[in-house]
């Protein structure tokens, strides 16, 4: 985590209500305070339908119906832009463009050698050099997601939001895909100054995957959606999966959920 005084994130006394009034009413966030740094991987974990995806949509500015504060470097965040990434569980991908011409389709500015230069930079990052003319179908699923990476960061955003980015992947290649998304994530830090640091915020159900990868593991509560616990993860980079300190937090991790299903148990049987 960064030293660094000023939030990139604040969010204040936010909540979030679906057909507020209605009988259909449903209270998705309630009262979600978080400062995050510039720099930090953050992990958000809970169980489905707590309002995970929700929290994202505002940070991403897709849902702006929100009451209370979401700030980005101290604005209120009222609509997408392209200081912000977005990566879904389903890459999203256009079937008719090559790799190249996807990743550059969301590239703002510039003249044709400085985009050719942007769209190369990227393609690079993520591993995938030699692929920039290939088509979605030809790549596999860890490739296709990779392309999407680059896509989601080819405009240099200070923040990338991961919707359960690797949730469609297989064991294997899944643990592959959290070390390149840890190196994307630190090379993109190291690359400039800590003030052009990356941020990342992912969404995911692996307790492991959240160990591994995050400074902060956020854990949400459901009904209404609300932040339970924010657990640190002090652990030097990279991770070892069997070591004692990592496996003390998982269990710590796992404990929480033990418990969440307890009482979602004893409320529905
Ligand atoms: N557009 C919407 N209209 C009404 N209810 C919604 C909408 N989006 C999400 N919800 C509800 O808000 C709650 C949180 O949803 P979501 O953020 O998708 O949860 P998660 O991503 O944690 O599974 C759920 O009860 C869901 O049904
Ligand atoms: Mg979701």
């Amino acid at each position: 985590m960064k030293a660094d005084t000023e939030s990139l994130l604040v969010l204040k006394n936010l909540s979030m209500v679906f057909n507020k009034g209605t009988t259909q009413e449903v209270v998705a966030l309630q009262d979600v305070n978080m400062d995050i740094a510039r720099g930090e991987f953050i992990s958000i974990i809970g169980t489905s339908g707590c309002g995970k995806t929700t929290l994202l949509r505002i940070i991403a500015g897709l849902e702006t119906e929100y009451d209370g504060h979401a700030l980005l470097n101290g604005k209120p965040i009222i609509k997408p832009g392209l200081d912000r990434g977005v990566i879904f569980q389903d890459h999203r991908l256009l079937p008719w463009l090559s790799i190249e011409k996807n990743v550059g389709f969301g590239l703002r500015n510039g003249n044709k050698a400085y985009r050719a230069d942007r769209i190369k930079a990227h393609i690079n990052l993520v591993g995938l050099t030699g692929f920039e003319k290939s088509f979605p179908h030809q790549l596999s699923g860890g490739m296709a997601q990779r392309a999407a990476i680059a896509r989601g960061l080819v405009n240099e955003p200070d923040v990338l939001l991961l919707d359960e980015p690797l949730g469609a992947l297989d064991a294997l290649t899944r643990m592959h895909m959290q070390k390149e998304l840890e190196r994307i994530w630190k090379q993109e830090e190291q690359s400039d100054k800590a003030e052009t640091a990356l941020t990342m915020i992912m969404i995911t159900h692996d307790v492991e995957e959240a160990v591994y990868l995050s400074d902060r593991i956020v854990i949400m509560s459901a009904r209404p959606g609300k932040i339970k616990r924010i657990i640190p993860v002090p652990l030097a980079r990279p991770r070892d999966r069997d070591s004692f300190d990592f496996i003390k937090i998982k269990d710590e991790l796992l404990e929480e959920f033990h418990l969440q299903a307890e009482k979602y148990f004893s409320y529905t049987i």
